[in-house]
């Protein structure tokens, strides 16, 4: 039998990884009614909060693993997804091969065009400021691993959209010398 699609027809969809509380779906969402905005969160008091915050008919929560529910859009279905600061189980370097397989999901699920934006920190293990250096070395690691998957970078920044406002964003942001972000915009090549 073949598996459910929850993507509704006929509309732009772009689907949120982890969450959190929904602040930055909602914000999305309140601006652009026109697409469906999916939040993805394993965490049930988050949901929680996200659905209380998230009174509008364009968005909506998914409490599970997006491990599991990701595999279940059709390909080629969703026209971006949007990570911000992922846990490290889904990006750090040492456990690449746990989450590899998971954003090659992604990647297959992507339309094209469509885009993958990922916003991501980088700290010491000592948590002393980053260098420079550091921070180029991490980022060609970064585009080198998700060109491997088929990504190919339209847009890098350091920093995080302005825009983009939530729990963790706005503490890490706090500390700009010792949590070094970069937004990634990648598509399918
Ligand atoms: C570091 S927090 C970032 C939350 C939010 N994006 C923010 O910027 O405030 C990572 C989030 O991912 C969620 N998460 C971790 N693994 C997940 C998974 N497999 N599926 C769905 N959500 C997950 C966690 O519960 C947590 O809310």
């Amino acid at each position: 039998m073949s598996k459910p699609f929850i993507v509704p027809p006929h509309t732009r969809t772009i689907v949120e990884l982890g969450m959190g509380d929904g602040r930055v779906l909602g914000a999305l969402a309140e601006k652009d009614p026109e697409t469906v905005y999916i939040g993805i969160e394993l965490d049930e008091a988050q949901c929680a909060q996200a659905r209380s915050r998230l009174n509008l008919q364009n968005a909506f929560v998914i409490q599970g693993s997006f491990g599991d529910i990701v595999p279940r859009f059709p390909d080629d279905s969703i026209d971006g997804f949007i990570a911000i600061l992922p846990d490290q189980s889904f990006i750090d370097e040492k456990k690449e091969g746990q989450w590899h397989p998971f954003y090659e999901a992604v990647h297959a699920k992507l339309k094209r065009p469509g885009a993958f934006r990922l916003v991501t920190e980088m700290t010491d293990e000592l948590l002393q400021p980053v260098g420079d250096d550091a921070v180029d070395l991490w980022t060609v690691w970064l585009v080198e691993t998700f060109r491997s998957m088929g990504f190919r970078v339209a847009e890098l920044k350091e920093g995080s959209p302005a825009e983009y406002s939530s729990r963790c964003l706005d503490q890490f942001r706090g500390d700009p010398e010792r949590i070094r972000i970069i937004t990634v915009d990648f598509v399918k090549s």
